[in-house]
């Protein structure tokens, strides 16, 4: 979710490791740093130009790393920007990536007697390698050993003051790039930030290390056996590189959906413990037990994500859960006190109305908590607590990745109220097992959105659509219709499924469709009904419907199949299927998907 950039050369290294940083500011930053021995360790909250400005002398190192960070462990803060120093800066570190068990072995070196300077996992790593290097390990030696004890991601890229000139650098689920010139060398994050230098790269695989010298690469295993890897050569340009290979942000975002649901569950919840770990919440975990309401706030996708999370909390814990848009309720008088409480769903933490929602409700005394994706925004600094979505940086205005995280929150903020209010269920067990088998079922997803395609250019011509879902699946009918007008400027509907006959039922006809969003759960049978008065009156029906129910073919003029899934889950599916369906939908109308007309991606004005 970050960028790294390290150089290796002959020439002066800050320019171009600034210059590089500055390639990477698609990814999203929220602060910059940069390390050369000769220029120091110079860090910035004001972006990546700011830092020529703070080299004491003019530039003169000519090997060094640099990052931009989109914040995970620790707000964005100078001390919590890369690089990291270590012991007396015997090495210095940048680091992509999140580090599972980063608080056991910061618990382990705090007994040594280490102190850090930030908060986050990645200075943690910087000072575990240094550790073992000053017990007499050789510098390979003691990265490796280091890293085989990590769990979570890393793409990391590290200088030892004792070794001038090498860059080493290792990759886990995160990538990186080594970049070859003449007399020089570059490890990135990504190949966007050096194909203007040089366009021949080696891919690091997961688990592996290098060594990097103006002159030579080495790429190891943790276990320190060789590989050899022969450089290809880049043809993309920056812009195609950014996208990963995908025609529009909007497709690969929605292709990072399993990784970041596993970024966002990654250290909170595991097969091996019955409890939930959202750090966030722990100082305020006695008002969470005593509460008698939740609100829950957001607007646009976020608020379809608090209805998900108003069902799920209710059902699974049985906790009365209020849902207001934020342009409604900071005009309404709300009655708040200690025992009620105010989560904000946003996935910029930026969104107006949101905002003076949780302002208002912090005004009347009540206790505000935030289900935010951008670390250190204003409403992750304006709320008492939260629990972060880790969905990384989302460029799309339709919001894809960053919505299914709002409700893989939801299904881990259910789960911890659950256990601090003492519910148990076998409910709660199956379900939390079924949140860590999601990534797998996501991924099963994507893998058929060919299909989802082909379903959607039946429907490009049409001029209006309806989408139905009952209970979990109702806020997804809402999502898939906004997903359809934002991409597509089709007229779309969201409606709940069992309000058909109080009006909608009237519009339909053979130029009017409807997305009958109707897995195998417990309300199937209703949905069923519906299906057929739809049908009864000429509606075309795709029907969302779970792998093997043989009566879909036969009801729907088009099924988009889902896998089987935990009943609570498949709805998280089912808007995957219907965020391609839009996408599809918007590429046949030859409509950039990334770029809706009259739309912004953070809505900072009322
Ligand atoms: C805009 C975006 C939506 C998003 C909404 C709320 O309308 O296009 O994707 O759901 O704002 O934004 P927030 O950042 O608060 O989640």
């Amino acid at each position: 979710m970050c960028g790294i950039i390290a150089y290796t050369g002959e020439r002066v290294a800050l320019p171009l490791l600034i210059t590089g940083l500055s390639k990477l500011e698609y990814r999203g930053y929220d602060s910059a740093g940069v390390y050369t021995p000769e220029d120091g360790l110079l860090r910035s909250t004001d972006g990546v130009q700011s830092l020529a400005a703070l080299a004491p002398n003019a530039p003169s190192g000519t090997f060094g790393i640099a990052h931009t960070r989109w914040a995970t462990h620790g707000a964005p803060a100078v001390r919590n920007a890369h690089p990291h120093a270590a012991q007396n800066n015997i090495l210095h570190l940048v680091h992509n990536g999140i580090i599972e068990n980063y608080q056991d072995l910061k618990d382990e070196l705090s007994a040594l007697g280490h102190t850090f300077a930030s908060d986050t996992d990645s200075e943690v790593l910087a000072h575990y390698i240094a550790t073992a290097y000053e017990a007499g390990l050789t510098t390979t030696e003691a990265l490796a050993s280091t890293l085989s004890k990590v769990r979570g991601t890393y793409g990391i890229a590290l200088v030892f003051a004792d070794d001038p000139g090498t860059l080493y650098a290792a990759a886990l689920g995160s990538p990186i790039v080594i970049g070859i010139g003449e007399h020089e060398a570059w490890v990135a994050s990504d190949a966007t930030a050096l194909i203007h230098e040089t366009k021949r790269v080696v891919y690091l695989e997961d688990g592996e290390y290098a060594i990097v010298t103006p002159e030579t690469y080495t790429i190891k295993t943790l276990g320190h056996i060789d590989k050899t890897r022969t450089p290809q050569t880049v043809t993309q340009n920056a812009e195609e590189l950014s996208k990963h290979g995908y025609a529009h942000y909007m497709l690969k975002e929605m292709h990072e959906i399993p990784t970041v649901i596993a970024d966002t569950t990654r250290g909170r919840l595991s097969e091996m413990r019955s409890t939930v770990k959202l750090g966030g919440l722990e100082e305020v975990r006695r008002e969470l037990e005593r509460m008698e309401r939740l609100m829950v706030v957001g607007c646009g996708s976020a608020y379809y994500a608090g209805l998900y999370g108003k069902y799920l909390i209710g059902s699974l814990v049985g906790l009365p859960v209020d849902l207001e848009l934020g342009s409604e309720a900071r005009y309404r008088s709300i009655p708040a006190s200690r025992s009620s409480v105010l989560l904000a769903v946003t996935q910029s933490g930026e969104t107006a109305d949101t905002l003076a929602s949780v302002k208002a409700f912090k005004e009347h005394g009540g206790l505000t908590l935030g289900l935010v994706n951008v670390v250190g925004s204003t409403i992750a600094r304006t709320v008492d607590a939260g629990v972060y979505t880790h969905a990384g940086p989302e460029i799309g205005v339709a919001s894809t990745k960053a919505f299914v995280t709002q409700l893989v929150g939801f299904g881990l903020i259910a789960l911890k109220l659950a256990e601090l209010r003492g519910v148990t269920s076998t409910e709660l067990l199956s379900f939390k097992d079924a949140l860590l088998s999601l990534p797998t079922l996501a991924t099963e997803v994507l893998a058929r959105s060919e299909r989802v395609e082909a379903v959607a250019q039946h429907y490009a011509k049409y001029a209006h659509m309806l989408y139905i879902g009952r209970s979990l699946s109702a806020p997804m009918a809402y999502e898939g219709a906004l997903k359809l007008k934002e991409v597509s400027y089709i007229h779309a509907e969201g409606y709940p499924a069992g309000e058909m006959k109080h009006g909608p039922l009237a519009m339909i006809d053979d130029a009017f469709p409807t997305m009958a969003i109707a897995p195998r759960d417990s309300v199937y049978e209703k949905m069923i009904s519906n299906i057929q008065e739809i049908k009864a009156r000429k509606g075309p029906i795709i029907m969302v419907a779970t792998d093997g129910d043989y009566r879909a073919e036969e009801m729907a003029d088009h099924v988009i199949w889902i896998p089987k899934a935990h009943e609570a889950l498949m709805p998280v599916l089912a808007t995957m299927a219907l965020q391609q369906f839009a996408y599809a939908v918007a590429l046949a109308k030859g409509i950039n998907p990334d770029r809706p007309r009259n739309l912004a991606k953070s809505v900072t004005v009322e």
